[in-house]
């Protein structure tokens, strides 16, 4: 990972922390993923060859920028999906910053609403860091996106349990999916599609 990057990911790691410790109202918190659960993607990303990876909550970009910078070294690319007109800005000048809005394609909108655009298995692995009440209405959508053999990684299966426990035991009881729970960072649930 370059100097640059490295600086930019610190200085964001402390913007997080600094602005949600500051903020209460939701739609101006950054909500970042922790950095070990940015690396945990990076490793995800290459070892599993995923060239075409969607992110679902890009708020300002700085998981994007974990999953971007691997899918680099790979060839491949990232599509990520935010609400907030506000957030989706800020990602946009973190990426310009980066050197990688190459590799990175911004939606903005409802993450319910691109899914249903998208093609059958059109994506490799899918990062899932939305509104966890969204995902059990949204997973046909996922699981159609996502190609046999894909990868599901959704953030917050142990920090908000509760909050995941239907969607996760949805998942889980599919036989077309094994799963496993990740004690990195705020928990990574993870799915992949074994046929
Ligand atoms: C937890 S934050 C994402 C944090 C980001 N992945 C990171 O680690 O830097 C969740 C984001 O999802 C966005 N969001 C919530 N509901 C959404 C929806 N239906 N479609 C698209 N984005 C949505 C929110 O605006 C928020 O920025």
């Amino acid at each position: 990972m370059s100097e640059t990057l490295q600086k930019l990911l610190t200085e964001l790691e402390h913007f997080g922390q600094q602005n949600d410790a500051a903020v209460s109202e939701r739609p101006r918190r950054m909500l970042n993923i922790t950095r070990d659960t940015g690396e945990f993607l990076s490793v995800l990303v290459q070892a599993t060859n995923a060239q075409r990876v969607l992110e679902i909550g890009t708020s300002n970009g700085y998981s994007t920028l974990w999953l971007a910078q691997a899918a680099k070294t790979i060839s491949g690319h990232v599509t990520t999906v935010e609400l907030s007109d506000f957030k989706l800005e800020m990602a946009a000048r973190n990426f310009e910053r980066s050197g990688l809005s190459d590799v990175i394609t911004q939606h903005q909108g409802e993450a319910g609403g691109l899914l249903e655009s998208l093609d059958d298995a059109c994506f490799d692995l899918v990062f899932l860091d939305s509104k966890r009440s969204d995902y059990v209405q949204w997973w046909p959508n996922i699981q159609r996106v996502l190609r046999k053999g894909g990868l599901l990684v959704v953030d917050n299966a142990t920090s908000h349990a509760d909050e995941m426990a239907a969607f996760m035991a949805k998942v889980a009881a599919d036989p077309n999916f094994t799963t496993c729970t990740v004690p990195v960072g705020n928990g990574e649930f993870l799915a992949t599609a074994v046929r």
